[in-house]
């Protein structure tokens, strides 16, 4: 009898140490499936399509952890997650320009990170063209991470469990650059948000209301020349009436080409997700939707080198801003929000 106990009981302890380990080990959760990556219905090809980064759980679990870590900041008290917050649609709620490493005030807004492989160049002024290049900017920016690729090579391979995740991910013990950005990019691809109110009305699974179908209409027929569906965006670069904030004299566009009608000028930004990327534009200067629709709606505030194609929009009546804003709020998808495959990892490396 007695010894049926112990066997029993030492059977238990198996099964909760078992229980516990899996619960540890941040790459058991994450199936492959979680990590296959599917065009969502209706969207064009993507621009960076994994091919030449072939997704596996284990990498994907690397650049997750790697986004959360401080071990990419100088001082080890800044990461990617710190800008980029998951229930803003990974860009940071309530700050007009980023906050970095000691407590460094950047000068524009931070982006949400959505849909970034159908892009073909980042920032808002599309600095960077490409996705796996783009975290090299934040990580040695001084006034965002401050560090170093060589140094931040230098602390992962002195951490033990950075050591076993890219052996793991990468099935020998080379720890390198490209390594590095290459997981980096397998987490930042596959943020794709396709799954709102509106995908699903557009797919015949969910109905809008009237005010949101009346949203939608004047959706289309003033503001989605550059707001293209069903990214949200045509990927150009364009002066949307807002004049330059004087004291950061931001060019935009044309500070990268040159160019001088393409200063200030900026990347016109997806609205997927926008009732939670507030405060707006690229320096943040508009709290809420209403105030941005006012400024659509008011052509006699915008600045001189403002986009032609604004003028159609004209000034909206009290309705049509509504039936605006309604409609924009169909582009929340919480099933991105809040999908945990994103969420910041259960255990810190650091
Ligand atoms: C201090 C805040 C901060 C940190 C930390 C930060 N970012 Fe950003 N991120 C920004 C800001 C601000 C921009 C827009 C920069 C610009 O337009 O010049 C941006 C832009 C981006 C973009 C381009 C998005 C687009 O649609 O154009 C990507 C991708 C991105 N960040 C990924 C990352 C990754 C990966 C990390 C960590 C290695 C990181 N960020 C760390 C603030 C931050
Ligand atoms: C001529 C092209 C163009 C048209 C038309 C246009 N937009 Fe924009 N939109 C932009 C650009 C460019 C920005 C970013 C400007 C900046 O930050 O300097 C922007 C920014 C926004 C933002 C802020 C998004 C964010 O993440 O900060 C919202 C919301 C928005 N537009 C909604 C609308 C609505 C609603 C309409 C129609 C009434 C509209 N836009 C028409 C080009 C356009």
């Amino acid at each position: 009898m007695k010894s049926k106990k112990r066997y029993v009981s030492f059977f238990l302890c198996v099964i909760i140490i078992t229980l516990l380990s899996f619960r540890n080990d941040p790459t058991k959760k994450i199936t492959t499936k979680d990590v296959t990556f599917t065009n969502p219905k209706g969207f064009p090809k993507p621009n960076y399509n994994f091919e030449n980064n072939q997704l596996t759980v284990e990498k994907f679990m690397l650049g997750k952890n790697l986004f959360y870590d401080n071990i990419l900041s100088k001082d080890n008290t800044v990461n990617c997650g710190t800008c980029h917050q998951q229930f803003a649609a990974f860009a940071h709620i309530d700050h007009k320009l980023s906050h970095g490493i000691y407590a460094k005030i950047g000068t524009r807004n931070v982006p949400a990170l959505q849909n970034l492989i159908w892009k073909d160049s980042y920032m808002w002024d599309g600095g960077v063209n490409n996705l796996e290049v783009q975290p090299i900017n934040p990580i040695t920016n001084p006034i965002e991470m401050d560090e170093s690729i060589a140094n931040v090579l230098i602390k992962l391979k002195r951490d033990s469990t950075y050591v076993s995740l890219f052996k793991k991910a990468w099935k020998d013990s080379i720890i390198n650059s490209e390594r590095l950005l290459k997981s980096l990019a397998q987490f930042t691809g596959l943020l794709i948000s396709s799954n709102s109110r509106y995908d699903k009305f557009i797919n015949k699974k969910d109905t809008f209301s009237l005010s949101e179908k009346n949203g939608l209409k004047l959706f289309r027929s003033k503001c989605a020349n550059c707001h293209a569906e069903p990214l949200f965006t045509d990927n150009s670069y364009r002066n949307n009436g807002i004049k330059i904030d004087t004291s950061l004299k931001d060019m935009g566009r044309g500070k990268v080409t040159g160019i001088e009608k393409d200063n200030q000028t900026f990347k016109v930004p997806s609205l997927r997700n926008v009732e939670m990327t507030y405060p707006y534009m690229h320096d943040g200067r508009f709290k809420n939707l209403q105030q941005v629709v006012n400024h659509y709606s008011s052509p006699s505030n915008f600045s001189t080198n403002a986009d032609l194609s604004l003028k159609k929009i004209g000034e909206l009546t009290m309705l049509e801003k509504t039936d605006l804003i309604a409609f924009l709020k169909t582009l929340t998808d919480k099933s991105f929000i809040f999908d945990k495959r994103f969420a910041d990892p259960y255990i810190r490396y650091n």
